[in-house]
């Protein structure tokens, strides 16, 4: 048994405990270990949860991939380089797993699979995205703060981009260290730039200062309205080296990928407020602050503005945290 019970903190099944009776209830295939709020900004423990952002966190399918719904190019990567590195026998936590840009590979690879996140709109997704083919893939609504799963009954935990979300990440990575069996290991996914010629250099700096000067007038526009980026200053970094050793870095070799679509992409986001320092910013304000933009930009860079095209090409890597004891 890898969970534990939510009423009675005993070990359980996913589908209840044996102990006390509970029955783990699951809304759309995603198993309820939890019924925090679903963001949590004030008092102890505060964390920005997803279901403001949902599918605007990564509008693949609206924009670049309209017939390909599974790229998951870095991401995909990494995971074929955990399963050639670790087997597939093992059992990997996807801590603040999103979309499921990560568990999903994993799972495709035949790995026990937990997709843990706070947002049930988040992970709705993930379970639409892996439409029934995995039965290795587990969703379950949980928080990073208190993981219902057992000491030590974890092989990999995969971290992205979720430890900045929280305001107290030392408790987050103690609850990593927790969880993990002693040999086990926290995995981030990174990625590195690779050289461009000087066309497709110069191509993106255009397309990176476009997005910067946008970017300001949005958020100095918000700043009149009276909102500031919201974010926590927390060092996660730090925090991680109190628990694990320096990380190894290992690329993935023979992986290149080029990506174009940098500014429609970060435009999205803005459109939409779908970033997490906005998350405390009321729709009208983001639609207000995005039209001023919207403006400026079709009369500095013409009506067709949101197609000029970045060059970035980079590797994949995975970042490899042992633990200290
Ligand atoms: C920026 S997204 C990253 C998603 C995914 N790991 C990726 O790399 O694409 C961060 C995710 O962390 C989740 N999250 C934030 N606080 C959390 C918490 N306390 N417990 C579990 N998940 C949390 C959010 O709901 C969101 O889906």
């Amino acid at each position: 048994m890898l969970f534990l019970c939510p009423k009675c903190k005993s070990k359980c099944e996913l589908t209840g405990c044996g102990k006390c009776g509970y029955t783990i209830p699951h809304i759309h295939s995603v198993f309820q270990f939890c019924d925090d709020l679903p963001c949590k900004l004030e008092g102890d423990d505060q964390y920005i949860g997803y279901d403001d952002i949902g599918e605007d966190f990564e509008p693949t399918v609206a924009y670049w991939d309209a017939n390909n719904t599974e790229r998951y190019d870095v991401y995909e990567a990494c995971g074929d380089l955990i399963v050639q590195k670790f087997g597939k026998c093992i059992t990997v936590l996807d801590l603040g797993a999103g979309l499921g840009t990560a568990s999903i590979p994993l799972a495709k690879n035949g790995i026990y699979t937990i997709a843990a996140d706070i947002s049930n709109v988040i992970l709705s997704t993930v379970v639409k995205r892996a439409a029934g083919r995995y039965p290795n893939l587990v969703c379950a609504r949980m928080n990073a703060y208190n993981l219902l799963l057992e000491d030590n009954s974890i092989d990999i935990v995969v971290e992205n981009a979720m430890l900045h979300l929280v305001d107290h990440p030392k408790k987050v990575i103690r609850e990593i260290a927790r969880v993990l069996k002693p040999d086990g290991c926290l995995i981030r996914y990174g990625s590195y730039g690779q050289s461009l010629t000087e066309e497709e250099a110069k191509l993106n700096t255009f397309c990176n200062n476009v997005l910067n000067d946008l970017s300001d007038i949005y958020y100095k526009e918000l700043e009149i309205l009276g909102y500031k980026r919201f974010r926590f200053d927390n060092r996660f970094i730090e925090k991680i080296l109190e628990y694990f050793k320096p990380p190894t870095n290992e690329p993935v070799e023979g992986f290149s990928e080029v990506f174009n679509d940098q500014l429609k992409f970060r435009l999205h986001r803005l459109r939409t407020g779908a970033h997490s320092d906005l998350i405390h910013v009321p729709k009208n304000a983001i639609g207000a602050a995005w039209n001023i933009t919207d403006a400026y930009a079709k009369e500095k860079y013409g009506e067709a503005y949101r197609d000029i095209k970045g060059f970035s090409k980079y590797g994949a890597m995975i970042q490899l945290y042992n633990l200290k004891r």
